[in-house]
């Protein structure tokens, strides 16, 4: 153990521990630890580095920013860079999004979608997924599925029920007039790596509009160019109420978003934060947004997650013993194996490959943006060997 994981289990809360590496230095897909051991990076901080480490054009954004202001709170004065941040945002959303509350994570992006939902409805009751995850904190916790999460903090807020994933009868059959809002991940992330199937994003919409009801999509993962479309509901055609966003949007600043249709709002102090909206993460989400359109990295995404896709796929039909499918969509990608994937991702690790789980069995690979067709061909024949 070096100093530095000592001195984090010495005095982080507990919440996270048993670090294999301490990671100082990143660049594009590469990422280097203490000990000056390489590694391809696929986990980016769960889809954070979105378009590559130390970007040159993020780092001059972010410290030139820094050098001019950094806090103007929202709730005093306007801001320029947030300004033109809020501006940018909404002509890369889907057209019929025209608003935007900002914050700093997923969690609190996804809050404040329950909290809008309820006071534009007048309504409690949200229906959430099977296999979701929307965050940590009570509200979005109370929409996450995994119990183990929820249940050390129960009573969680009422008025949450789950219904599987895909479903389109019994997701028919929970909604009603009581109902504010259905929310769903397009894809669902930390679940697995599984889209919505054909045609339930569509239902979600109908039975909203029928029932009164808001449809929230939480594109904390899925959005910011992942899937290779701005927001993972554009595949389908979707349009939601409320659009949740977070990750990668900063490159590696903290920012969450949440975008709204033009009749939707918040009234003046029902919601807040004071760190969001604030000038530098506003500045970071400027530049990586021009950067993936000046560099077409959408069209890269769509490209390189094919080939990567493509790639796992014929993996599986390699192994049929080991692995049971790949699946994805863009650059959120799985490999589901047949058994447990914690040692996999040590020997991928100690093979110069950082990649993550989602579930159990399901290896997750978030590369950048950015990342090349040689990359991802040195991590599919990593992959190949140590399965
Ligand atoms: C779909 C989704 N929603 C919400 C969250 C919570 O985001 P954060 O960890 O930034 O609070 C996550 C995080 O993985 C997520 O994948």
């Amino acid at each position: 153990m070096n100093k530095w994981i000592d001195l984090e289990e010495r005095h982080g809360s507990g919440a996270y521990g048993g670090w294999p590496i301490t990671l100082v230095r990143g660049e594009g897909s590469r990422i280097w630890d203490t000990d000056g051991n390489k590694y391809l990076d696929f986990a980016t901080g769960i889809g954070v580095a979105s378009i590559g480490h130390g970007n040159p054009s993020l780092q001059q954004a972010v410290s030139d920013q820094a050098g001019l202001l950094m806090a103007a709170h929202n709730g005093y004065y306007s801001n320029d860079i947030r300004a033109q941040f809020l501006e940018k945002l909404i002509s890369i959303a889907p057209e019929g999004l025209e608003r935007v509350f900002l914050c700093n994570s997923g969690t609190e992006a996804v809050e404040g979608a329950i909290k809008l939902a309820r006071a534009h409805t007048g309504r409690t009751q949200i229906v959430a997924a099977m296999r979701s995850f929307h965050g940590r904190t009570l509200g979005s916790l109370s929409a996450t599925w995994n119990k183990t999460l929820r249940e050390p903090f129960e009573p969680l807020v009422p008025g949450f029920t789950h219904v599987p994933f895909g479903n389109k009868e019994v997701l028919a059959e929970a909604i009603n007039e009581e109902t504010a809002a259905i929310i769903l991940e397009p894809v669902q992330g930390e679940g697995g790596v599984y889209p919505a199937p054909k045609g339930y994003l569509h239902e979600a919409r109908r039975l909203c509009d029928e029932q009164g009801a808001m449809l929230i999509l939480d594109e904390v993962q899925s959005g910011g160019g992942r899937t290779g479309k701005w927001f993972a509901c554009e595949h389908d055609d979707v349009l939601p109420d409320v659009l949740t966003v977070a990750k990668g949007l900063g490159g590696g600043l903290p920012i969450g978003a949440v975008i709204m249709r033009g009749h939707v709002g918040f009234e003046k102090k029902q919601h807040g934060s004071t760190f969001g909206g604030n000038p530098l993460s506003c500045r970071a989400g400027l530049a990586v947004i021009q950067f993936i359109e000046e560099n077409d990295l959408l069209g890269r995404v769509v490209d390189l997650g094919a080939f990567f896709l493509h790639s796992l796929a014929e993996l599986a039909e390699e192994k049929p013993d080991t692995i049971r499918e790949a699946r994805g969509l863009g650059l959120m990608l799985a490999l589901q194996l047949k058994h447990s994937v914690g040692p996999i991702l040590a020997k991928l690790r100690d093979s110069g490959v950082l990649a993550l789980t989602a579930g159990r069995t399901n290896i997750r690979f978030l590369p950048p943006f950015t990342v090349t067709s040689d990359e991802v061909e040195q991590v599919i024949n990593t992959v190949r060997d140590v399965l």
